[in-house]
């Protein structure tokens, strides 16, 4: 246990709850976790089983993490009695994985996608979803997706039991042509990119706006 560094004098800590980790459940981790840390993409993963049948599911334990290797990462948790689900098991099997994005319009077939089917049974046809076939891998990515990321598998981490973060290498990106112009910008709106908040909640990126940040110059000229 790490002591408490100075003590607050001015009474600011008072207007903050301390929830000391290793005293609190799994579970209760979990939704202070994922109530706190919001918005979190969503990464609609599609695989293939080695028979190549096709598996869809969302999972928000995910972000892009590095540009330059192209890595990004999806945490995925083991089954209560510790078996791996089926993106994880596809995974591991094959190595190749796509990450699909979900915008507002396929908020019900993704959900549907998280939805507990038997391994081997089609959750995209019963989604009622197409697919395309990957460029360098052999998942496939949803046809009725904005932008899709086909990944390799950089490496597993086995952080627990319970849950593995699997770290993908980006090799291609497939986006609707409309969202994206010569120079290479995403239009964030057109994307409609859906968010995952805490409990069953989501939001919409559709509200953006631009800050760049300034040089540590300018900063200093706009306080002079
Ligand atoms: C929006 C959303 C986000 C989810 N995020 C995760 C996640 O980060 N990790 C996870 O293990 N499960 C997550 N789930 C649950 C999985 O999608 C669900 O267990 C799914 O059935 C797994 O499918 P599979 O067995 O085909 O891999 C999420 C579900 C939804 C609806």
């Amino acid at each position: 246990m790490t002591p408490d560094m100075s003590p607050d004098t001015t009474g600011a800590a008072d207007a903050f709850t301390r929830f000391d980790f290793a005293a609190l459940s799994p579970k209760d981790r979990y939704k202070l976790l994922i109530g706190t840390v919001v918005p979190r993409p969503i990464a609609w993963v599609t695989t293939v089983d080695p028979e190549g049948r096709v598996n869809a599911a969302p999972f928000s334990f995910f972000n892009v993490l590095s540009a330059d290797p192209a890595i990004l990462a999806i945490g995925v948790e083991n089954h209560d009695d510790l078996s791996q689900k089926d993106t994880a098991r596809n995974i591991r099997l094959t190595g190749e994985f796509t990450v699909n994005i979900v915008d507002f319009a396929n908020l019900e077939t993704m959900n549907t996608t998280a939805v507990a089917f038997p391994a081997g049974e089609d959750e995209v046809a019963a989604a009622g979803l197409t697919v395309l076939p990957g460029k360098h891998v052999k998942s496939p990515f949803i046809a009725e997706a904005p932008a899709a990321l086909e990944c390799r598998r950089h490496i597993t981490l086995e952080i627990g039991p319970s849950r593995a973060i699997v770290l993908g290498e980006v090799v291609a990106l497939h986006i609707r042509s409309s969202l994206v112009n010569e120079r290479l910008h995403v239009d964030p709106v057109g994307l409609d990119a859906l968010g995952r908040m805490g409990g069953h909640g989501y939001c919409r990126s559709g509200e953006t706006f631009d800050l760049a940040t300034p040089s540590l110059a300018a900063w200093r000229a706009e306080r002079s």
